[in-house]
């Protein structure tokens, strides 16, 4: 299990600027607020340095890959030295390729159709659906949520102990849970993996913006990521690692770029010879301001000291977990137990409130922006919260009965562009909500319980 390592007497850095933070936003109740951006783990604001470097670069703007002009080639140069950036932060190995992509989702899409014939599927129930549901094609087993982290790679071990022994096998494991932020014992799983014959992909679109990826240290086979999760929101995503199942398989799209040689033959059909290198999955015209958005990303954490990052992360979390056991109607939500490491990702439920309810209410009337629902990971937020698969979880009833067991979840999540303030503003809101209630009445609207402006203030 990796741990963070901030040294005790480390001071805190300031948060990294990012785009947004003089932003207002209106509230219900009256007047305006600076927005608060506490969903970080559904998309993250850019970096002001992000932002910045694709600014320089936007006027150099030219294709990629097949114009002779200037900015064609400073443009294809910047696409493929982007390719070293991510391999440098992701500590890939020599060989290993950079697959430039959409998103994790389109990264974890890719490899489950790169897998060899008759490759036998494990991945944990408890995954965000865009690694738990690319493989269904395959031979998929789908295994119990642990309550340790000793326990997940147990059940891994059980669970390829009992396969057949021969023909390839891939693990998929998320890094740091999109729900409940808590790490996974990623090494570990991944020398299971190797002990029994199988390949592992590190699904670490919560962990890269929050802690540093390390494939080769982490013995992983690949690792994916998004670009909007690490403060580059421009569309583009990334697969990294081992070259030959990608080599070997069919190019993700067809179409030029993956493309080295195509003929007619003389039956009037076409012969193609692909790439082998990541250009093999990368057909189409490349987004390049993507791609250059991540690789400055990578160099503005990197830069920042990561571990400088994390320690202030980790107080922010810290700060979070207290202020939220000291309102007993909070419980937060946890697959490991409450002192299990985590990034700033925290989910809980409020006693006597619909977590939609609440959502809505620290928007509408203190400007703070988080995340309700079941996050993409039903079974996970299911099993956290003991519902049934058929109970609804949606935006129900604006209020639920005191003591009623909520169907959704709230989730706070925070990061690098985090200021104090931002915490310690949504720590005063859940108090006065839950000791004072909302200020104003709420009805649900196409799914969403919204503020009632029709009606008169509580
Ligand atoms: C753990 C995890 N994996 C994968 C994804 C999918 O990422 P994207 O929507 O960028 O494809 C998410 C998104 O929330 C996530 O949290």
């Amino acid at each position: 299990m990796s741990v963070f390592t901030a040294a005790a007497d480390q001071s805190l850095c300031a948060p990294l600027p990012v785009l947004g933070e003089d932003v207002l936003v209106p509230l219900v109740t009256g007047g305006e607020v600076g927005y608060a951006a506490l969903d970080y783990a559904a998309s993250a604001p850019a970096l002001k340095r992000v932002w910045d470097d694709v600014a320089a670069y936007a006027p150099y703007y030219g294709s990629v890959h097949r114009g002779a002009g200037y900015l064609s080639q400073l443009s294809t140069d910047l696409f493929e030295s982007s390719r070293a950036t991510v391999a440098e932060f992701l500590g890939c190995r020599p060989g290993d390729q950079v697959v430039f992509t959409r998103s994790t989702t389109d990264s974890l899409n890719l490899l489950a159709a790169a897998l060899p014939a008759d490759c036998q599927v494990f991945v944990f129930e408890t995954e965000h659906h865009a690694s738990l549901l690319p493989w269904r094609d395959a031979r998929v087993t789908y295994l119990n949520a642990p309550r340790t982290p000793a326990q997940a790679v147990a059940t891994l071990e059980r669970a390829l102990a009992d396969r057949e022994p021969y023909g390839p096998a891939l693990v998929c494991v998320t890094g740091a849970s999109n729900v409940t932020g808590e790490l996974w014992p990623v090494k570990e799983l991944a020398a299971a993996a190797h002990a029994h014959g199988a390949r592992i992909v590190l699904d670490a679109a919560q962990l890269a913006p929050h802690h540093p990826v390390d494939i080769a240290g982490l013995d992983v086979d690949w690792a994916a990521f998004s670009g909007h999760k690490l403060y580059a929101p421009f569309g583009s995503g990334v697969l990294a690692g081992r070259s030959d199942w990608l080599r070997d398989a069919e190019p993700y799209l067809a179409g030029g770029g993956a493309s080295r040689k195509v003929a007619r033959r003389a039956d009037g059909g076409v012969d193609v010879e692909w790439h082998t290198t990541a250009a093999r999955h990368e057909a189409g015209s490349p987004n390049v301001i993507g791609v250059h958005s991540i690789a400055s990303a990578c160099k503005a954490l990197t830069e920042a000291g990561f571990d400088r990052l994390v320690a202030r992360e980790q107080h922010l979390v810290g700060e979070v977990l207290t202020g939220l056991a000291e309102v007993p109607e909070v419980k937060v939500l946890s697959l490991f137990g409450d002192d299990a490491p985590r990034v700033g990702v925290i989910s809980f439920v409020v006693e006597g409130w619909n977590s939609s309810h609440f959502a809505a209410a620290l928007s509408a009337e203190y400007g703070i922006g988080v995340r309700d629902g079941l996050f993409c990971a039903h079974p996970l937020v299911r099993t956290l919260l003991g519902s049934d698969p058929g109970e609804a979880g949606e935006c129900g009833a604006p209020e639920a009965e005191p003591g009623e067991r909520s169907l959704n979840a709230i989730r706070v999540s925070f990061g690098a562009g985090t200021p104090d303030e931002h915490i310690e503003r949504f720590l005063r809101a859940v108090r006065e909500l839950v000791s004072d209630g909302a200020r104003w009445k709420y009805r649900t609207e196409d799914g969403r319980c919204v503020p009632d402006r029709g009606a008169a203030q509580v």
